[in-house]
């Protein structure tokens, strides 16, 4: 931060990336949250609605899915950018619940890449029929992203014309170019999965679908700036503005890094941002948001997972149910094995510890994973292949002794018990890179900032 001399007002030079280091919840919404006034430009780069980042506006909780985080700070620009997968009816109802808190998005504040791709109704029928072998959001995602690579996808561009009218015409070329095949596709999946109840899952007249999404099109165009967003943020950052760039999900549901094919379908790393914004940025800080233990929602290998008592504290005091669906979370210790490759994944310049006040209070030793003993012998890189994976075993190689229950009132490092203190140094000097945040509750003062020399 340095001051401008004409204005003498704080300007912010830094580009700032925020993403998550394990799967995904790690708390990167309270951090975005702490940061995005201090920035020209608020950026989501990946992902759509399977993701949920809880921010709040005064008092009032709200989840946000596919509108950046800083939608809610005057005077940020917000862009949906190329890497995200929307769908138009969605993106409208999010605009209004931002709206209803005051007059946050419009056109000019919000952006949306005419190349990212739409989900359209085929994508959500498909991802309710295959999507439970691999417990996803349902919401479309994956079939959406497994079109837009197949070249057959319908993206913004095709919704909206280049003064920003809705292009009703080139919309319904493009649907009915996609919609027979489409139709084929979900009846074959349905007879491949007989179980399936079959009228849950039909797709609606080809008509009723151009209809639809071209009234929530119709409703978008007065809140939202259909553009090159690539363009739009270049320009920016040669003006010397600055930007925020807000990674949903987390390093191992990274379709390439994570443990596929228990993975979203989008690019989650820091790699994934300049595909995702149409320009490759400076970008000075990256904030990696590491959770003080692993939670990991849906199917998948989780080698340090607790599914016992610890497991259900973890889940009972850290609230751990999804923000997008409401489902159960998977608990257990923090893995620095699983940490390395997401430290290697998304180079980040420092970490922010969150939740370290759940584990206060846990029952016996908490524990660390330092390594995985695989087939008789002790790994500390984190398997590709998922069949390896799942024969890992966690090696507990530190443990630390029990914290008191309640230290969400420590705005100090040295305010934390000595237990604490020792946790947190150890994950920072295991994974080499300064801790300079760290969550002891909830609420947005409930934090300790470390100061460094
Ligand atoms: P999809 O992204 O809906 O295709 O789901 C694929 C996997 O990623 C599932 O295990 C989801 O639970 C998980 N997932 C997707 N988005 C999030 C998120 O924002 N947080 C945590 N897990 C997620």
């Amino acid at each position: 931060m340095v001051l401008s001399p004409t204005s003498k007002k704080a300007v912010n030079m830094t580009n700032t990336a925020v993403v998550g280091l394990q799967w995904g919840d790690e708390g990167k919404g309270r951090i975005v949250d702490d940061l995005s006034a201090d920035y020209d430009w608020g950026v989501r780069y990946n992902g759509g609605p399977n993701a949920g980042h809880t921010v709040y506006v005064g008092n009032i909780k709200v989840v946000l899915h596919t509108v950046p985080s800083g939608i809610f700070r005057h005077g940020v620009k917000c862009v949906i950018g190329n890497g995200m997968v929307a769908d138009p009816a969605g993106l409208y109802r999010e605009i209004c619940k931002i709206n209803s808190l005051g007059d946050y998005a419009n056109s000019g504040t919000l952006s949306v890449s005419e190349e990212a791709n739409i989900i359209m109704p085929w994508h959500q029928v498909l991802d309710g029929i295959e999507g439970g072998k691999l417990d996803t959001t349902r919401r479309g995602i994956g079939p959406c992203y497994a079109d837009k690579t197949a070249r057959k996808g319908v993206r913004f561009g095709h919704l909206f014309d280049r003064k920003g009218d809705v292009s009703r015409d080139v919309f319904a070329g493009r649907v009915r170019e996609l919609y027979d095949e489409k139709r084929e596709v979900i009846k074959t999946m349905l007879r491949l999965c007989p179980t399936k109840d079959e009228t849950a899952y039909q797709l609606q007249p080809i008509d009723g679908i151009i209809d639809e999404i071209v009234a929530a099109a119709e409703q978008l165009k007065d809140c939202i700036t259909v553009t090159d967003t690539g363009e739009l943020l270049y320009d920016a950052e040669q003006r010397g503005e600055s930007m925020l760039f807000e990674g949903a999900q987390g390093a191992m549901l990274d379709i390439d890094h994570g443990t596929y094919p228990f993975v979203t379908s989008s690019l989650t790393t820091t790699a994934g941002i300049a595909c995702g914004v149409g320009f490759v940025p400076r970008i000075d800080r990256v904030i990696g948001v590491v959770k003080a233990y692993t939670t990991r929602v849906g199917g998948g290998p989780f080698p340090t997972e607790e599914e016992n008592e610890r497991g259900g504290y973890l889940r009972q005091k850290g609230g751990e149910y999804g923000s997008t669906t409401g489902r159960p979370r998977r608990c257990g210790w923090l893995d620095l094995v699983q940490l390395r490759k997401a430290v290697r994944l998304n180079g980040p310049t420092e970490l922010a510890l969150t939740k370290l006040d759940v584990l206060g209070g846990i029952s016996g030793k908490i524990k660390v994973c330092t390594g995985y003993e695989l087939d008789g012998e002790t790994i500390d890189t984190f398997p590709s292949r998922l069949k390896d994976l799942e024969r890992c075993k966690p090696v507990y190689g530190e443990e630390f002794d029990l914290w008191v229950a309640d230290i969400s009132g420590a705005r100090n490092f040295r305010d934390l018990p000595k237990s604490a203190q020792s946790y947190v140094l150890f994950v920072e000097e295991e994974l080499g890179v300064p801790i300079t945040y760290v969550s002891v509750g909830p609420k947005a003062e409930q934090k300790i900032l470390m100061h460094r020399p």
